[in-house]
């Protein structure tokens, strides 16, 4: 028997199997063409605000998303994090690809159409899961918000870090967006380990505390409520998010919601054990120009992806996210969608307030 030619079957069979993986590697990359008029099959009526959001965003890749994002007439887009591809110390090469992006004319008809606000992840920030020792984190600081249109007289630009807040609508029908910065003052992961930095935990606590009658929006750029997957996430720092948590029971805004990015793909989480008197939902959207690859896959099918708190499916298409807040009967109407780039609806719960301590909150899930 000639034993080298039977040793050439398994090594061709191996050759084989890693060109089929790069093959298929290279279609689930390729972004999938537009099609359709993508117009807004159910446009925000008035007396509806409507918050669009998104993470993982390649200046590199064809940005299809904005078409579909654009029609659905959003009152604000929220980046949470990833809007350019950068991760180097180099800031000028950072500059010009915030200015690659800006250029893009799609974005351009965002900017014109809608306010922009945003945070980052480590992607823009300059270092590869970044944490507060990141030498250049203050210039970083500087050009990320030069990207967003930041006024030079804003506190944003003296502070350590990016987190922020916003306000919109009366007093009693307030919506608060907090988002927070998760690099500038993060120390290196581990269980004592601390996320924030004390600064942001005392601005925190004050807008939560100032935020009794609010529907507050929690934009965080890691997913908090999900902690079982290996992929970075809040529980790399497991004090910091259980702090976060139990500041969010203690004070108790009207409703709230996390939204978050980072995974490359979209899922829906819900909370009933939060210490908050309804229901808590924590919505994640990336990315927008790509999504998780076939290795993802190939160790899903092994391993699937355990969130406890997930309600319906995974999805693993490019999508961002739609918040409506319909403010205009008695109790909020909040809708949470994860939407593709042919804009249509692929997850969503719709969550109804009818009392503020009400057990009634109605959700209900889609597809
Ligand atoms: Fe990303």
């Amino acid at each position: 028997m000639n034993w080298k030619r039977i040793l050439w079957i398994p090594i061709c069979l191996i050759m084989l199997g890693i060109a089929t993986i790069l093959v298929l590697q290279f279609y689930s990359r390729r972004p999938t063409p537009v099609s359709g008029d993508q117009l807004d099959r159910a446009p925000a009526k008035p007396g509806v605000f409507r918050i669009a959001f998104g993470s993982c965003n390649k200046q590199s890749m064809p940005n299809h998303m904005w078409r579909a994002i654009l029609n659905c007439k959003p009152d604000l887009w929220i980046w949470l994090g990833h809007s350019v591809d950068a991760k180097a110390e180099d800031m000028s090469f950072l500059k010009s690809q915030y200015d690659n992006q800006k250029q893009k004319p799609e974005y351009q008809d965002l900017l014109r159409s809608c306010r922009i606000v945003g945070t980052w992840d480590d992607n823009e920030y300059g270092m590869k899961n970044g944490n507060g020792l990141f030498k250049k984190k203050a210039e970083s600081q500087q050009l990320f918000l030069d990207f967003i249109g930041e006024p030079e007289e804003s506190i944003r630009r003296q502070q350590n870090g990016l987190y922020t807040s916003y306000v919109y609508g009366e007093p009693g029908r307030r919506i608060k967006v907090i988002l927070l910065d998760l690099y500038y003052n993060a120390d290196i992961p581990g269980p004592e380990s601390d996320l924030l930095g004390e600064e942001q935990w005392r601005w925190l606590n004050n807008q939560l505390r100032d935020s009794k009658d609010d529907i507050v929006l929690l934009g965080s750029s890691l997913q908090l409520l999900p902690f079982e997957h290996p992929y970075n996430r809040w529980d790399d720092y497991p004090k910091s998010r259980k702090r976060v948590l139990q500041l969010l029971a203690e004070t108790k805004p009207k409703l709230t919601v996390i939204l978050s990015g980072d995974r490359h793909l979209g899922e829906i989480s819900k909370s009933n054990d939060s210490g908050l008197p309804y229901p808590f939902y924590e919505i994640t959207s990336s990315g927008l120009t790509h999504h998780v690859d076939f290795f993802y896959h190939l160790r899903a099918f092994f391993s699937p992806e355990r969130n406890r708190y997930r309600v319906g499916e995974l999805f693993f298409e490019s999508n961002f996210g739609i918040i409506d807040i319909d403010q205009s009967g008695k109790f909020p109407v909040v809708s949470m969608q994860i939407r593709d780039q042919e804009n249509q609806v692929r997850r969503q719960v719709r969550v109804s307030g009818e009392s503020p301590e009400s057990a009634l909150m109605i959700a209900s899930p889609a597809n």
